[in-house]
């Protein structure tokens, strides 16, 4: 009996056991893509920028053909740079939106939270820019495109001596923040290794305003600079703090202050400050400039920052991932990733290590007439 003429209570049982028809019918099913990201809160701009370098990148993967004839479809979600709220979300994006890698997250502490989910659940995470050594440590799953912070840390350190010429600095650091702590740690073994002092170290935490005490107490040490391992939010407002304190000397930090509300908060307080970062725009190779230019063009305004160019590389190291490993399977897709090797983005060359970091050049810059302005690069 020809389908049509069956009864309509039998049809619809019969529809039931058919397998689901996929949307666009005879189109492979996309490969479904987590990033996770603080899209709003404190850290929204380390989120957006991150996100339009991650839509870029996967736009213009999908202009040209997908991975192994498949779109990437990006899956996003935002924990509002809150702590505890990326295990959870890691949890969604993997058991609800089933997909099959997870990008994020920019600040260490968020990727620590989310990477035992990745791991336990056999997803790969890539982190763009978590910088701090323990996210990769968390377990083979956990990827990063970046360098790590015991090399910041020495480039910091480097710059300080060398460049800045300094002897006796203090550190402000934020107790709340992996990130920070660690960063903390490494400036200062360098710096000490280095023939430098640090004569005292002052405390913070995420989300405080008045830096006032801290910055008295650097002020009776008679330092010559201050090195403030943290976010740019708490960043330009130490340094707007030590500046109306009287304090004129030298302040500097890391990556964690790249972000436009730098200048915004800080003014003419972060005029000549210096901070170390993965790239710079103003990078005239090839590369960067076409990244720059398609950036530029795609969202409409200012050229990209490190997290937007960070972002762009995890996908296509995941793309490639894919691509090698022939299809998506957590296992085999770690495996690929694990062997990541010369994959070319606006960040250089990513080739992962045996603890699945990167290995790459950092840059220092500086803030000039309300802009930043590329210093020196730093070797790996
Ligand atoms: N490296 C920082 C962290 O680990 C995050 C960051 C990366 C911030 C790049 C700005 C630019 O928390």
């Amino acid at each position: 009996m020809p389908l049509a003429r069956l009864p309509l209570p039998l049809f619809a049982a019969l529809a039931l056991l058919l397998p689901a028809v996929p949307a666009a019918a005879g189109e492979p099913t996309p490969i479904k893509v987590g990033l996770f990201a603080s899209l709003t809160g404190k850290e929204a701009a380390f989120g957006q920028a991150t996100r339009k370098g991650v839509e870029l990148a996967v736009e213009e993967l999908n202009a040209a053909g997908g991975v192994l004839g498949r779109r990437f479809e990006l899956v996003i979600e935002d924990n509002q740079s809150k702590a505890g709220e990326s295990a959870t979300i890691a949890k969604k994006l993997i058991a609800r939106d089933k997909v099959v890698a997870l990008i994020g997250e920019v600040a260490s502490s968020r990727s620590l939270e989310a990477a035992p989910i990745a791991q336990q659940s056999r997803v790969p995470m890539i982190s763009p820019s978590s910088t701090n050594p323990k996210v990769t440590e968390i377990g083979n799953y956990v990827f990063r495109v970046c360098f790590i912070d015991p090399f910041q840390g020495v480039g910091d350190a480097k710059f300080a001596r060398q460049s800045l010429k300094l002897q006796r600095v203090a550190l402000l650091t934020s107790v709340s923040s992996a990130y920070s702590v660690g960063l903390a740690k490494y400036f200062r073994e360098h710096f000490t290794a280095a023939g430098g002092t640090v004569a005292l170290e002052q405390k913070y935490s995420e989300g405080d305003k008045d830096f006032k005490a801290q910055l008295t107490a650097i002020k009776a040490a008679g330092v010559e600079g201050i090195f403030i391992p943290g976010y740019y939010t708490e960043a330009a407002l130490i340094c707007k703090q030590a500046r109306e304190l009287g304090l004129k000397l030298p302040l500097f930090g890391g990556d964690g202050w790249e972000a436009p509300q730098l200048l915004e908060i800080g003014g003419a307080a972060v005029e000549g400050t210096y901070y170390s970062t993965h790239y710079s725009s103003e990078d005239r190779s090839p590369a960067v400039q076409g990244f720059v230019e398609r950036f530029k063009r795609r969202w409409n305004g200012d050229a990209p920052d490190a997290m937007a160019a960070l972002g762009h590389d995890a996908v296509l190291v995941l793309a490639d991932g894919i691509r090698r490993a022939g299809g998506t399977e957590g296992p085999k897709l770690r495996d690929a990733l694990a062997a990541t090797r010369d994959v070319s983005g606006a960040t250089g060359k990513t080739t992962l290590d045996a603890q699945r970091n990167a290995t790459k050049a950092a840059v220092v810059i500086t803030v000039k007439q309300g802009r930043f302005a590329f210093v020196e690069s730093v070797a790996p």
